[in-house]
């Protein structure tokens, strides 16, 4: 190992179970010195993490499609970072790797570990594999064709509009042809929602009550809404069930409104309007489509390329400011995928 590189990794580790929202008692930044790598294993300076409402799952005990984090571990993040060392034939110190790991500085990756090389030339910032090159865009791209099937002339519905999925969401609707209303948090952001991501009609949530909200997508959507892209829940969703067309299609991506609520899950009460209109409900997880990635992700590039699709990055700096950055996701500060930026 050269002179001038650091020993040390800084951790941020889960040491407590959130209950509501996360608070900095829940975290510790520990600081240890690096591992030894053994055979078959490398490490990993992470470079960039990302921040995602999933987290929030993960830090609780609960039955979901991955174990909780364990106490005491760092909080599991997807990374992109270079190979720092390694004992591994298909990995060289130098690599730049993206994969399932850990707010940390250093990442041990073992052998079968979910870490897979990335080519750093396509990109301007190695960020970018964690938002227009990432999960973002194949959530909304796989979530919105293959659950919602949209068809040209439908309204497609959108909450969380504004934020990484949701706005990419927005912007794969249009360009199938669809109307789209967006639901976001406050004036700037749902002018964002025009302005940025070409929303036929934004709508703001914030202090409206189910019958307000409903009663504004009903003005939006007379005929009703085709499909409903749900990432929030709640009085959202709520509000959004009071006006399905005929056959609706809603993907239960995600309901952030509900993943610091002390009370736990609040639940849909509007579900019997699923009958009423032939609705389907679906859960959708972008874990399902990893086989189908290179042809999601070469879908989204071309788009990007061409101008047609926009995918916007938030960076914060710094893993001592891990805690504050990720509770960005939760007061709506992120103004797109939320990155923390690891190494200095
Ligand atoms: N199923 C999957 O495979 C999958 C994959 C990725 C993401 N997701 C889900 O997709 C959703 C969006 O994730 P993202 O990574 O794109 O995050 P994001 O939308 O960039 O950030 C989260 C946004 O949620 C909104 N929000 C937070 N708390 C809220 C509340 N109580 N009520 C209403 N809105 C609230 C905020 O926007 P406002 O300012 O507008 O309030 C915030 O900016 C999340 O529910 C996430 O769990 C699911």
């Amino acid at each position: 190992m050269s002179e001038n590189l650091p020993i040390e990794n800084r951790r941020f580790l889960l040491i407590r179970r959130p209950h509501g929202n996360p608070v900095p008692d829940d975290f510790r930044l520990e600081t240890t010195p690096l591992p030894t790598v053994p055979a078959g294993a490398f490490l990993v300076r992470n470079h960039f993490a990302s921040l995602d409402p999933a987290q929030r799952g993960w830090m609780s005990d609960e039955p979901s499609y991955m174990p909780p984090i364990r106490l005491g571990d760092p909080v599991r993040a997807t990374t992109v970072g270079r190979v720092h060392s390694s004992a591994n034939a298909d990995f060289a110190p130098g690599d730049w790797v993206m994969g399932l790991n850990a707010l940390e500085d250093y990442s041990l990756v073992s052998p079968g570990g979910f870490t897979s090389k990335v080519d750093v030339t396509r990109v301007s910032s190695p960020s970018q594999f964690l938002s227009s090159l990432g999960a973002v865009g194949l959530t909304a791209y796989f979530g919105l064709l293959e659950v919602g099937v949209p068809k040209a002339g439908d309204t497609v519905l959108v909450s969380g509009a504004a934020g990484a999925v949701g706005s990419v969401v927005g912007q794969i609707a249009k360009l199938k042809g669809c109307r789209t209303i967006g639901i976001a948090g406050g004036a700037a952001k749902c002018k964002r929602l025009g302005d940025d991501y070409g929303f036929n009609v934004a709508i703001d949530y914030r202090a409206k009550s189910v019958q307000q909200l409903s009663a504004e997508i009903a003005a939006a959507a007379p005929g009703g809404v085709n499909i409903i892209f749900e990432n929030v829940g709640g009085d959202i969703l709520d509000a959004a069930l009071m006006n399905l067309a005929p056959r609706a299609r809603i993907i239960l991506c995600g309901l952030i409104s509900e993943y610091n609520n002390p009370a736990g899950h609040v639940g849909a009460r509007n579900l019997w309007q699923l009958i009423v209109h032939r609705a389907t409900m679906q859960g959708f997880l972008i874990m399902d489509y990893v086989p189908r990635f290179a042809e999601g992700g070469a879908q989204v590039a071309r788009w990007i390329a061409e101008g047609k699709l926009r995918i916007d990055e938030h960076i914060e700096e710094g893993l001592e400011n891990a805690y504050p950055a990720f509770m960005k996701l939760f007061s709506g500060a992120n103004e797109g995928k939320l990155v923390l930026k690891i190494a200095r």
